[in-house]
């Protein structure tokens, strides 16, 4: 094992899944397959074997801990290779063809794909993932949020920036008081916007019209004053909890052994009630939680007079000004349509969107 391969991190000794590891999932497909009759979970065995003597209870209890290992064995992938719709296909629209496009306005498209009334509003269209990186590694993470607004220059999401462990520090940079857990959003205005990494990328896809939207640019912060009029719209539960939250901070960590013990003495009480004491409950030990309602208490009373919660200095929205605008609409046998307006100097301090098609 190498352990500078982050491959090699998750092996097992005495195996080597490191080099081939088992599949959990098997796509395509794999969900249509029926489970053999026999195949019954490590879970509904402990309950058959509720009744058996307890010399048999570990192993049974083993067997319930394995039971995030269990993987498809040769008879399924054998099923699943020989599925006939292997491959899912793209087969809703007509041809894209440059002539559907905006001719010179990535942000007019967009909007004409975002208001396609194939798009139902409890799809919510407006779920996409924001990718951002870390600097000096580049290490990359990205997650789902909510598009709130487009505006003739971009796309704004709205978060809480301030934390040191997410996304905030990858975009505004870890620079803040040593002492203050949150650092303030900056203004759009700040002189210095250089620390942090500004680049990101937003990805729409709406499986209904098999369309995706990649957008990639820079990030600025929206004024405290835009940020504010979104914020007035939240109900104040929600006020209160960006508040509460010093949000991806961890709030309570544990090492597998423990969980592991914990999880045993757990399902030895369902097998062999005996074994714990019945007025143990496992519910209640605090796996961190209870410091987040302790937080969202602290909030309600710091705010009980208020008419109105402040918005607070960490949280707001952002633009993301684009560079590369795609858009992909699906076809058959994978050959799609993909066209990408690119930001070009249009002379002096102007600018011009090129139009490519991109091979799928
Ligand atoms: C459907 C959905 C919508 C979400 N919308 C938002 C959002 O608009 N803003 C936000 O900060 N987080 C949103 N989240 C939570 C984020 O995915 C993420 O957990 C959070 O922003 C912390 O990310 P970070 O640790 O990278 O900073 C959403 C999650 C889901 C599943």
């Amino acid at each position: 094992m190498n352990p500078g391969n982050p491959a090699d991190h998750h092996a097992n000794p005495g195996d080597d899944h490191g080099k081939h590891p088992r599949k959990l999932i098997f796509a395509p497909g794999d969900m249509e397959v029926s489970t053999p009759n026999d195949q019954t979970t490590p879970i509904q065995k402990l309950d058959l074997a509720a009744t058996l003597a307890p010399a048999n209870v570990s192993r049974l209890i083993s067997e319930a801990l394995r039971s995030e290992t269990s993987t498809p064995n040769s008879v399924m992938e054998e099923q699943i290779l020989s599925h006939p719709a292997r491959a899912h296909q793209f087969v809703t629209n007509p041809p894209l063809t440059v002539s559907q496009m905006h001719p010179t306005n990535p942000l007019h498209q967009f909007h004409t794909w975002f208001r396609d009334p194939r798009l139902s509003a409890s799809s919510a269209p407006e779920t996409c993932t924001l990718a951002t990186a870390s600097l000096p590694l580049g290490r990359v993470s990205a997650r789902v949020v909510y598009l709130k607004e487009l505006d003739e220059r971009g796309w704004v999401v709205y978060s809480n920036w301030g934390s040191r462990q997410g996304k905030g520090a990858q975009v505004f940079g870890t620079q803040t008081d040593a002492d203050s857990i949150l650092g303030a959003m900056p203004e759009p205005e700040d002189g210095d916007l250089s620390e942090g990494n500004k680049w990101a990328a937003l990805t729409f896809n709406w499986g209904t019209t098999e369309r995706q939207v990649r957008i990639e640019g820079l990030i600025e912060p929206l004024s405290r004053e835009e940020s504010e009029l979104y914020w007035r719209t939240r109900e104040r539960g929600s006020q209160i909890g960006a508040w509460a939250s010093w949000q991806s901070k961890v709030l309570w960590s544990a090492e597998p052994a423990s969980l592991i013990e914990r999880r045993r003495k757990s399902l030895a009480q369902d097998v062999c009630p005996q074994v714990i004491p019945g007025d143990v409950d496992e519910t209640d030990i605090d796996d961190g939680r209870a410091l987040l309602e302790k937080r969202v208490r602290e909030m309600e009373e710091r705010f009980a007079g208020a008419e109105q919660i402040p918005l607070p200095p960490f949280w707001g929205g952002v633009r993301l000004v684009p560079e590369s605008v795609e858009f992909w609409q699906g076809r058959r046998s994978r050959l799609h349509d993909r066209f990408r307006y690119v930001r070009v100097n249009g002379g002096g301090d102007s600018y011009i969107w090129r139009i490519q098609r991109l091979s799928p």
